[in-house]
């Protein structure tokens, strides 16, 4: 046996027997790991280095906020303050409930095809970085595509030190254009560590283990920084809200092994309805995005692309943040949330794709129906009607166009009657999560209406060698409560 083949098997065993070296204290992955922007030849790979193997399970609770001193704090830019305020007298953000702080060390990632582990690739032991929440990334590049990825990870303190943690997982690469083969995927939005339904984590991960997705996307407000215990008015509040969601068991487990596309929205920038210019506390609208796309996410040097999963499915995943005018602005044909390069990059895209089936995924809804009031963030809403028209009517030439969004806390399928135009609405993460849409006010588009939480599932099979699309409403637990088909 070659010394490089030793050594990786008794690196595989020593991940079999027990992730944890009982003989060291730390670091640890407490944290698991991301993938994102998977294409048939790369993949980021994001993992982070922490204390402690999980989230601390106890500990003293947060005090409360009036709506009044919230809006005060909310203006104040002194992260001291702000850091203290809302901690008990002698805690601190180390000894709060699921705490899962950072420490340093250094990683190392070895990444194989399924079934042939001699043939694994690996990187350099390589540090943390403890301004970046103690995470470090790496691009894998030169992939097969249509392949299963094993991935291990081993962490030390240091060069003198053992291992003191390892950590395996998986991914998988999409198909060639040429590729006919059934295809699935998940949508999910709206999820928060509080309003988890589990102490684990959300019902809704337990349950996508058993569909075996090819992919899955968050479509954003992945956890709400201007929700209480605590407001994340400062980066080290809003990376302690990260640091306890990423430690949740069934996000952690799913996470690890399933090829992801992490989105972003308001709440996880900075806050409900963010904008450039707004500001939350201590923290501006561009380290918000800063924060998300460079420290705990998997990053790219573009927050939207467009993936072909296939002969029959291409995927678009939209940014609808960064590049957005002020919401306050008076509609205009200037007036954007993508900007203009995205959206002709869409348009374009979309136009050349020879695709059977394509999907866009936004955060917001396009078509909606939105709240009858008060709402100015999205497409659907009169605040960005012009852009709205101008994407509503180019993918209406198109028959095999399909909307798919995030951001409403309502499960909805929208269809207009005698248009091509189709939007489906995942809903929240839980059903504690739901809401802010009347059950009873089912409008002529709607095909379908639930306030409750749950996930979308999404597949592409063959039936006598002919493409067939099926949506599927799913609630928490996985039982499909609407199905839509089409048959190409
Ligand atoms: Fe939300």
């Amino acid at each position: 046996m070659r010394p490089t083949l030793m050594l990786f098997m008794l690196l595989l065993s020593l991940s079999l027997a027990s992730c944890i070296n009982e003989d060291s204290d730390g670091p640890y992955f407490g944290n698991g790991i991301h993938n994102g922007w998977a294409d048939q030849h790369s993949i980021v790979i994001w993992t982070r280095l922490t204390q402690r193997p999980d989230g601390r399970p106890e500990g003293p609770e947060f005090i409360g906020l009036t709506k009044a001193e919230h809006d005060s704090l909310r203006r104040l830019n002194d992260p001291d303050q702000l850091n203290a305020f809302q901690l008990p007298e002698g805690a601190s953000l180390e000894d709060m409930p699921g705490a899962c702080p950072g420490t340093t060390g250094e990683v190392l990632l070895r990444y194989y095809q399924k079934g042939i582990p001699e043939n694994f690739a690996a990187t350099d032991w390589t540090p943390v970085n403890p301004d970046e929440n103690f995470s470090v990334q790496w691009t894998l590049t030169n992939l097969k595509p249509d392949t299963k990825y094993k991935l291990l990870l081993l962490a030390r303190k240091n060069a003198q030190s053992p291992v003191s943690d390892t950590l395996k997982g998986s991914f998988r690469t999409p198909p060639k254009d040429k590729i006919r083969r059934p295809v699935s995927f998940s949508i999910v939005s709206c999820h928060d560590y509080l309003r988890r339904d589990t102490v684990a984590g959300h019902k809704i991960y337990a349950a996508m283990e058993k569909d075996k997705v090819d992919f899955y996307i968050h479509t954003g407000d992945i956890e709400y920084y201007d929700k209480p215990d605590p407001y994340a008015f400062t980066e080290e509040l809003m990376h302690f809200k990260w640091d306890r969601l990423f430690a949740l068991p069934l996000q952690r487990n799913f996470w690890s092994h399933t090829t992801s596309y992490f989105m972003k929205d308001d709440h996880d920038i900075l806050c409900d309805d963010a904008y450039p210019g707004t500001t939350y506390g201590a923290v501006d609208f561009e380290r918000g995005l800063e924060i998300f796309d460079r420290e705990q996410f998997p990053s790219a040097e573009k927050t939207y692309k467009t993936i072909r999963w296939g002969k029959d499915l291409q995927i678009w995943i939209l940014e609808g943040r960064r590049y957005r005018s002020q919401n306050t602005e008076t509609d205009s044909p200037a007036k954007t949330i993508l900007g203009q390069e995205q959206k002709q990059w869409l348009f374009q895209t979309l136009q050349e794709s020879d695709a059977t089936i394509k999907v866009i995924v936004s955060a917001s809804p396009i078509l909606g129906p939105d709240r009858p009031k008060g709402k100015n963030d999205n497409h659907s809403n009169k605040a960005f009607q012009t852009e709205g028209d101008e994407l509503r009517a180019f993918i209406n030439r198109f028959d095999n166009i399909f909307l798919c969004n995030g951001d409403r806390h309502w499960q909805y399928v929208t269809h207009f009657d005698d248009t091509n135009l189709w939007e489906f609405g995942c809903g929240a993460g839980t059903d504690a999560h739901a809401g802010g849409w009347d059950p009873d006010n089912f409008l002529p588009q709607h095909r379908f209406l639930r306030v409750k939480g749950g996930y979308l599932l999404g597949s592409v099979t063959y039936e006598n060698d002919k493409p067939k699309l099926s949506f599927q409403h799913r609630d928490v637990d996985g039982n499909t409560v609407y199905e839509e088909i089409f048959n190409f």
